[in-house]
């Protein structure tokens, strides 16, 4: 590990604020979380930042629908999204909104600093228009026949069943979802990006940014297809920002979306003033900077982004992470099936850190999607956090706590075994760091395993009986408990709550990456109290029938 303090911001995508979080959303917010807990754990100076996605199409129509406000709308989901994140353990540095004046400034100083450096041009172009609502139609709002397969209403952008990429143009019969009228056209100006002008660039910070394998010949495909000019404008009537200098255009939220993440940024740093803005965004920053986001966003995140920040002069992100989808139990999320879960549900029945443990077992560093199987899940949690991990500290603490005055011995039995616990930091580290986390759960619960065995071996319950082994037993359970120590904080990126309970009992204030390789002795400890039951069949069961509900 880098002996210098690192400065590091870390950003999940925005979740649009027009429905509620959901398990799917979930593997994002937790894979950053903990890849940001490991970094403060390590004692780098790493700032997490988010917001709520408050612009577009569908919010403003979504509150049209609700007789309210589109503010209103996102303010009242936002405050939603901040309780279920909070209950699962997500810790921001900031939570925002896209609709903030912070991110109104940056949106017109990128786009005037693109429009000086002759990046920005308007071109008229046609679109579908729906007459009876007097509005220009996103493509997804225009549906119709598929020319390829003939199948009946599928969406102006892309076939659901046979993926033929379709245009409200192409479409056989389009109708507008608004109104059930046949769209018109319509022209009118609209503002460009050039980024067929950004290849070379986006290339070169392609090769800087060490992007995984998948997620570079994806970029490779859309290479070769060719880079068309971004439309960044959209007509009124819209929920956006205006464009400066026009009457009724609004910048694509796809464009203050991003910027939102620098806006959340600026925020935080007009809260804390010891925090530099320029220091991570100036083009010639030395701070590393990271988006994680999932599969379906690569091409906003990968391709503009990049190009936008260049273009208007600012840093490109160091790196972009890209997760894959959920299913569950196999298949897409689906309402019907009641595997829609919404993060509500789940914490209404279920504890937040058993999900943080499965995903983290689950997760690699590809775009592979991850299978949420409700039976492996409560099989997973139940042998090995509970049976194997917590299992460590219930099989020892109990002697501590009544035959030894709650106090650890001096020494440690075996130094041998618990060098095989500090020896891992390194590897299980450098699992964290590339975000293989599947990998460090393994490597930890191999570790556990050789602690039960130590136990085992060991039968403190047999020793105990024998008031002459009585130094011997307060010896063991003191190696049990180191060992189970460096585990807890080892996994303590995946499982803040129950390394938290773990630290009040070893009465410890503070825990860094590195106090795992060293033992805890002479200690006088706290009362132990269980950890963390098992998953109850009961408890799932009634996840599903809720989801079920919706
Ligand atoms: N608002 C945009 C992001 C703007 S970032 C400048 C958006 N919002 S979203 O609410 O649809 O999704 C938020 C994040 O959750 C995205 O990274 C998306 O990939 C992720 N996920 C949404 N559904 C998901 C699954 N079923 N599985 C895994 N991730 C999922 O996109
Ligand atoms: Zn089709």
């Amino acid at each position: 590990m880098n002996d210098k303090k690192r400065k590091i911001l870390v950003t999940s995508a925005l979740p649009y604020a027009n429905g509620p979080i959901h398990l799917g959303h979930m593997v994002e917010y937790l894979q950053t979380d903990i890849w940001v807990r490991f970094q403060k754990l390590n004692g780098n100076d790493c700032k997490y930042v988010c917001a709520s996605d408050a612009h577009g199409t569908p919010i403003m129509l979504k509150a049209r629908e609700l007789g309210i406000t589109p503010e209103d709308l996102t303010q009242k989901i936002s405050a939603d999204f901040i309780c279920d994140f909070s209950e699962f353990g997500v810790e921001f540095d900031n939570y925002y909104t896209t609709h903030s004046i912070e991110n109104e400034e940056l949106v017109s100083e990128i786009f005037s600093n693109l429009q000086k450096s002759d990046e920005i041009y308007t071109k008229k172009i046609e679109q579908s228009y729906d007459e009876k609502e007097g509005m220009f139609l996103p493509d997804r709002f225009v549906r119709g026949t598929c020319p390829r397969c003939k199948t009946e209403d599928q969406p102006g952008d892309a076939c659901e069943i046979c993926g033929t990429t379709n245009t409200p143009e192409t479409l056989i019969n389009p109708i507008s979802v608004l109104s059930k009228t046949t769209p018109t056209k319509r022209k009118s100006e609209h503002y460009f990006f050039r980024l067929s002008a950004h290849k070379k660039r986006i290339q070169e910070w392609m090769r800087s940014a060490t992007l995984d394998k998948n997620i570079t010949s994806k970029l490779n495909e859309w290479f070769d297809a060719g880079l068309n000019d971004w439309d960044i404008s959209r007509d009124e009537p819209y929920f956006g920002f205006k464009i400066p200098g026009t009457k009724n255009k609004y910048f694509y939220v796809w464009l203050d979306a991003p910027i939102g993440y620098m806006a959340s940024f600026k925020n935080l740093c007009n809260k804390d003033k010891s925090i530099d803005f320029n220091e991570y965004w100036n083009a010639d920053s030395t701070t590393e900077l990271y988006h994680f986001i999932g599969k379906d966003i690569m091409y906003f995140h990968m391709l503009f982004w990049p190009a936008v920040l260049k273009g208007a002069g600012f840093r490109a992100p160091s790196s972009i992470f890209a997760h894959g989808f959920l299913t569950v139990n196999g298949k897409k999320m689906s309402k019907s099936r009641g595997t829609f879960i919404k993060a509500r549900t789940y914490l209404d029945n279920l504890n937040p850190e058993y999900l943080r443990y499965y995903y983290a077992a689950k997760l690699g560093s590809s775009i592979e999607d991850l299978d949420l199987n409700l039976e492996d899940f409560a099989a997973r949690v139940n042998s090995d956090l509970v049976g194997k991990l917590i299992n460590i500290a219930s099989r020892c603490a109990g002697f501590i706590n009544k035959e030894f005055q709650n106090k650890l011995s001096s020494s440690l039995p075996d130094l041998d075994l618990f060098s095989k616990f500090s020896d891992s930091s390194d590897e299980i580290s450098q699992y964290f760091e590339s975000r293989e986390y599947s990998k460090a759960i393994r490597k930890i619960m191999l570790l556990a395993d050789l602690a039960n065995r130590y136990i085992d071996t060991n039968k403190p319950w047999v020793l105990i009986k024998d008031e002459e082994n009585k130094i011997k037993v307060q010896e063991i359970c003191t190696q049990g408990l180191n060992m189970f120590r460096s585990l807890i904080i080892y996994l303590s990126p995946v499982n803040p709550m129950i390394a938290k309970k773990s630290k009040e009992f070893f009465n410890e204030k503070n825990w860094q990456w590195s106090d795992a390789s060293t033992p805890l002795l002479n200690k006088e400890l706290a009362k132990f109290s269980p950890l963390l039951t098992r998953v109850d069949h009961k408890q799932v069961n009634s996840l599903i029938d809720k989801s079920n509900d919706i």
